[in-house]
């Protein structure tokens, strides 16, 4: 079976504990960091830096977080056995994708993808720009099924070569300090359990003037999305209406479901954390100490996504 991911050993020097920073020592199996006691192992062939916190000292937003990655994960495994096929209806937004970060941005040196599940990302930059790439993320089965989905393949060429991964949180990144010339953070503010902590770290690991490339869904700004917006509810003629009424009225329990979903509406962040005003997104840069050097908004029917390229800045001495 090909090999999907892997750790170079220029990652492996790379590295240090998520949680003190300090230096770790390797085994085959695992890392471990003597400074806090803690042990890394590899789980399911992947390295897990992922801060394994007893069920009875979670910290609070850990367990709405696990429920909503929870959910994620499933979601990608069901696609990966029901909707293969609905990957290439997306074929012309991957080539925008690629065409808008060539011509945007100008991504150059070693680049450290957090949330960047299967690395994806690394389709849009050559090698020769970006001679280092390396995929973090909590889910471990990221590239679990590969094999049985030859559309995947075809949408993502890139998905052939294995890819740097290991999992970790974007709140606690287990590599040196000023070691990345870009982070990339795409389509993951929402999905963070801790968003001003994951910039802290992103910060940190860039290199001086080295810069974050944020992809994020708002409201707010150039966005078309509405603040508070809600599903839509279903929609039925005003003659079902009455037949599901008359249903209920006689006591049919399914009617009587079927009707609360045609009004019920689901509030738009099902499945995220939270969802993003621009404005708090740029404070967001400003405290975390990077300079907005480019914004760029998506043409519909993705207006809602903005881009924004945030500089390191050094802080005043
Ligand atoms: C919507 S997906 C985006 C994936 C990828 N960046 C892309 O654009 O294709 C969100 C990703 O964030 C990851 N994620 C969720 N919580 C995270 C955390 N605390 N740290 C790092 N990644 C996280 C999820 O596992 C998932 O892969
Ligand atoms: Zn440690």
């Amino acid at each position: 079976m090909p090999k999907y991911h892997k750790i170079d050993r220029a990652v492996k020097g790379m590295l240090c504990c998520p949680l003190c920073k300090s230096s770790m020592t390797a085994a085959e199996d695992q890392f471990a960091c003597a400074a806090c006691g803690t042990v890394f192992p590899k789980r399911k062939g992947v390295f897990d830096f992922r801060i394994s916190h007893p069920e009875y000292c979670r910290p609070n937003g850990m367990a709405k977080w696990s429920q909503i990655q929870n959910e994620f994960e499933e979601g990608e495994k069901r696609k990966k056995r029901k909707r293969r096929k609905k990957i290439l209806t997306f074929l012309d937004a991957i080539d925008s994708a690629r065409k808008m970060y060539a011509e945007e941005f100008d991504i150059r040196g070693s680049v450290l993808d957090v949330g960047g599940f299967q690395g994806r990302s690394r389709g849009y930059f050559s090698s020769s720009d970006v001679p280092l790439y390396v995929s973090v993320d909590p889910f471990l089965e990221s590239f679990e099924g590969i094999d049985s989905q030859p559309e995947l393949l075809q949408a993502y060429p890139c998905l052939a070569q294995p890819c740097n991964f290991l999992a970790c949180y974007a709140e606690a990144l287990p590599f040196r300090s000023k070691t990345f010339d870009w982070v990339n953070m795409l389509s993951v503010h929402d999905h963070f359990c801790d968003p001003y902590q994951a910039m802290i770290e992103a910060y940190r690991v860039l290199k001086d003037n080295g810069h974050v490339l944020i992809g994020l869904a708002v409201t707010g700004g150039e966005s078309n999305m509405e603040a508070g917006r809600k599903e839509q509810p279903v929609y039925v003629s005003p003659i079902v209406q009455k037949v599901l009424r008359l249903l209920k009225n006689l006591g049919m329990i399914k009617a009587a479901k079927y009707e609360l979903k045609v009004y019920s509406a689901k509030p738009l962040d099902d499945g995220h954390m939270c969802r993003w005003q621009y404005e708090d997104l740029l404070d967001l840069c400003k405290r975390t100490n990077f300079a907005v050097t480019k914004e760029h908004w998506l043409k519909p029917p993705y207006g809602a996504c903005v881009y924004i390229v945030g500089e390191k800045q050094p802080l005043d001495s």
